[in-house]
Order: C-alpha cells, then sequence, then structure tokens
C-alpha cells in the first residue's frame, strides 16, 4: 500500500515536472520518406505538413518517394512546430494539388508526451503511406528522467532494512522469551531441589528423634 502511494506520488511529480518542462518546445523535422507520391507517372509531388490552425510547412526538396530525406533541423522552412504546454495538436503530412482535394498521407494527434526517448526522437509511420522522424529535445523530461532507476533501487534497499530490522526485533523478542522461559525453568528447578533438601532434612531430623528416643511417640512412653 505504502508502495502504491509513492508511485502515484512519482507519477504526480513527474506530470508537473512535464508540465513545466514544456513550455513552447520546439519540434523540428529529422527525416521523411514518403512511400507513395499520390500522384500522377511524370509529376512531382508538393508534400507539406501543417497543424490546424497554424501555417502549411511545404518540405521544398522531398520530390521521390522511397527516398529518406534527412535534414538538420535548421532549414529555413524549421521548426514545424511549437508545443506551448502538454496538449496535443491535431497534424498531418498532405500532399497539395491544384485541382482536386489535398491527399492524406496522414493525420495524428501529435503530443508532447510521445518524446519519450532520452534523444528526443519520435517517429511517426504509417503503412506504405509516410514514415517521419521528430525532434523536440525539450519535450523530453531529460534530467530527472534519468533518475528513476537508482531511487527504486533506494527503495528496495529501504524494504530490505525493513525485513533484516523486522527479523532482528522477531528473532531478539525469541531470544528474551526463550531465556525467559529457562530462567523460570531453572528457578522451578532450584525450587524443587530445595523443597526436596529441605524434606530431607525434615526426615534426617526425625531420624535423629527416633535415634535419641525423643520422638512424639517416645515422649509420650
Ligand atoms: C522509419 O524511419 C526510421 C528512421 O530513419 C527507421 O529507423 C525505421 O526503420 C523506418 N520505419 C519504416 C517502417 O520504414
Amino acid at each position: 500500500m505504502p508502495r502504491g502511494l509513492n508511485s502515484w506520488v512519482s507519477l504526480l511529480l513527474f506530470l508537473c515536472y512535464i508540465c513545466e518542462v514544456v513550455s513552447t518546445a520546439t519540434v523540428t523535422l529529422k527525416s521523411i520518406e514518403i512511400f507513395t507520391t499520390h500522384e500522377f507517372i511524370g509529376s512531382d509531388p508538393t508534400v507539406y505538413f501543417n497543424c490546424k490552425g497554424e501555417e502549411k510547412i511545404i518540405l521544398p526538396d522531398l520530390r521521390k518517394a522511397q527516398v529518406e530525406y534527412a535534414y538538420k533541423g535548421q532549414e529555413s522552412w524549421q521548426p514545424l512546430t511549437e508545443f506551448p504546454n502538454k496538449k496535443c495538436k491535431r497534424c498531418g503530412f498532405y500532399a497539395k494539388h491544384t485541382i482536386k482535394s489535398d491527399d492524406v498521407f496522414g493525420e495524428w494527434e501529435f503530443c508532447p508526451s510521445e518524446f519519450t526517448r532520452s534523444d528526443g526522437k519520435y517517429i511517426y509511420s504509417v503503412d506504405k503511406e509516410v514514415n517521419a522522424t521528430f525532434i523536440c529535445e525539450e519535450c523530453v523530461p531529460h534530467p530527472q528522467k534519468a533518475d528513476p532507476a537508482p531511487k527504486s533501487e533506494n527503495e528496495g534497499n529501504g524494504m530490505h532494512w525493513a525485513i533484516v530490522a523486522l527479523i532482528s526485533i522477531i528473532v531478539s523478542i525469541l531470544v528474551f522469551v526463550g531465556l525467559a522461559a529457562a530462567y523460570k525453568y531453572w528457578q522451578k528447578k532450584k525450587r524443587q531441589k530445595d523443597q526436596a533438601r529441605f524434606l530431607k532434612l525434615f526426615e534426617d531430623g526425625d531420624d535423629i528423634e527416633d535415634e535419641l528416643g525423643i520422638g512424639p511417640l517416645g515422649g509420650s512412653v
């Protein structure tokens, strides 16, 4: 029960830490690969990234499918978006068309909490459509993220010590009870021995009286 409570407190602290850390975290695109162009043969696609309510960001160099495009994160159109708080955004990759409506490679709830890897990477992948790697180092709860392991180890140690202490106490009590019982037994034995000696003394006394002829019987004769 105290362990469960502990985890809850840790979780709350962790969540608080996240909401503190994620104050306008920038998201950059590290790499992208599209698996289809959504275009008629011959024409190049115009692929853009968009989060609802924000500007469309056209990926200028992306021309071919089945090719991985890698970026430095400092390109003129970067960063892709920002997370002012821990709230998710509705974002997606689209192919722009002039005549028909835009095609969707993938659209999803993009959340800062998805950046759980220590290197700040998050891979968004839709089968046969798109595979994109994002970076948001500010989204990752870095410094305290590394701590939980040693902390739980300490917790384990604590448990260990508690068990050792408990066993020590129990052993002490048993030893004390054992000693008390032994003392009692010794006292009883001693009393019995004393009693026996006393009785023996009495009998011996009778014998002496008999010998001297001054016993109760002898006296009346
Ligand atoms: C997506 O891209 C990442 C990074 O380049 C790569 O490690 C991963 O294998 C790719 N996944 C798929 C399904 O292509």
